[in-house]
């Protein structure tokens, strides 16, 4: 069994990212440059937005935040995203969700251009990922694909399970995988809350893919012997074994489910480290002109 080590990927694509800036910065080029906007204080996102910084600090990019109030009405949000679709030194931008009650995710993410739509959740964006053009693909499901692509993993004619089909993670991944491409060129099923007998599913997979939410629900009898699992879950549970009463469990019983795989993530530390090198890797793309010319 060999660990999926995405804190090390992680570091080692940030280096590579970093270096590309250096060689921009020395031929006189655009440095990338993401904005993110926040809006209100919601605790998680504001942890997130922070890692966001410290990571476009770290590669030489130059970042912005932008914050609001959750006062802050909808009209007002899309006004603020429309100087940013026009501001041609923004290669990229990103609202950070969840947004307050009273504005429409949906609106939002449909009002930002797709050409800097560095999250990839813009129709236009997913639209192009599902029938395999040049796109923004969105972190999760991207950073799974670096896992298995830096890790040389045979995915042609695999079968590939993936638990949960949310419009983030299930969906984009199972259609990526089954791409004719490398990583890529898998069948792929996908189970969800209301596929009877999951088990069934989830033993022919060599390829298993849990992104259910739902803490240590795949156990070693439901993965076939060799697979290779990714846990896409990150659960914070109580404990009293942890100095700060508290730990992160993912979708997978790891200590049964690790014995049986050729490879598996850790959580934390396997799929996490890479979501925040994809907005990178996204934001490089825009600021070269990569995807849409
Ligand atoms: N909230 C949690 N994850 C994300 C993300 O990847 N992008 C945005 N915009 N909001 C999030």
């Amino acid at each position: 069994m060999e660990l999926l080590d995405g804190k090390r990927l992680a570091d080692e694509i940030k280096a590579e990212i970093a270096a590309e800036v250096e060689a921009i910065k020395k031929n006189g080029g655009k440095i990338p440059h993401l904005v993110a906007i926040i809006v209100g204080h919601d605790g998680a996102s504001e942890t997130y937005v922070g890692h966001k910084e410290k990571s476009c600090a770290q590669v030489g990019f130059k970042s912005e935040v932008l914050r609001f109030e959750d006062t802050i009405t909808e009209a007002e949000l899309l006004h603020q995203i429309e100087l940013l679709n026009t501001n041609p030194d923004v290669d990229g931008f990103i609202v950070q969700m969840p947004l307050p009650k009273h504005i429409n995710e949906q609106k939002v993410i449909e009002a930002i251009d797709p050409k800097k739509d560095v999250d990839g959740f813009h129709p236009v964006n997913v639209g192009r990922m599902v029938i395999g053009l040049p796109s923004y693909v969105s972190a999760t499901p991207d950073g799974i694909v670096d896992l298995l692509h830096r890790y040389k993993i045979e995915t042609a004619g695999k079968h590939c399970v993936v638990l949960g089909r949310s419009n983030i993670v299930g969906r984009p991944i199972a259609n990526l995988l089954s791409l004719k491409a490398n990583p890529g060129d898998c069948t792929v099923t996908v189970c969800h809350s209301r596929t009877p007998n999951i088990k069934e599913f989830t033993k022919t997979a060599d390829i298993l893919i849990v992104a259910l939410g739902r803490a240590e629900y795949v156990t070693a009898d439901m993965v076939k012997e060799g697979a290779v699992v990714v846990d896409v879950g990150i659960t914070r549970v109580e404990s009293p074994n942890t100095k700060s009463g508290w730990k992160l469990l993912g979708d997978v019983k790891f200590d049964e489910v690790a014995p049986k795989c050729s490879y598996i993530t850790p959580v934390p530390g396997g799929v996490g480290p890479l979501t925040i090198v994809s907005l990178l890797k996204n934001t490089l793309k825009a600021a070269k002109k990569e995807v849409y010319g």
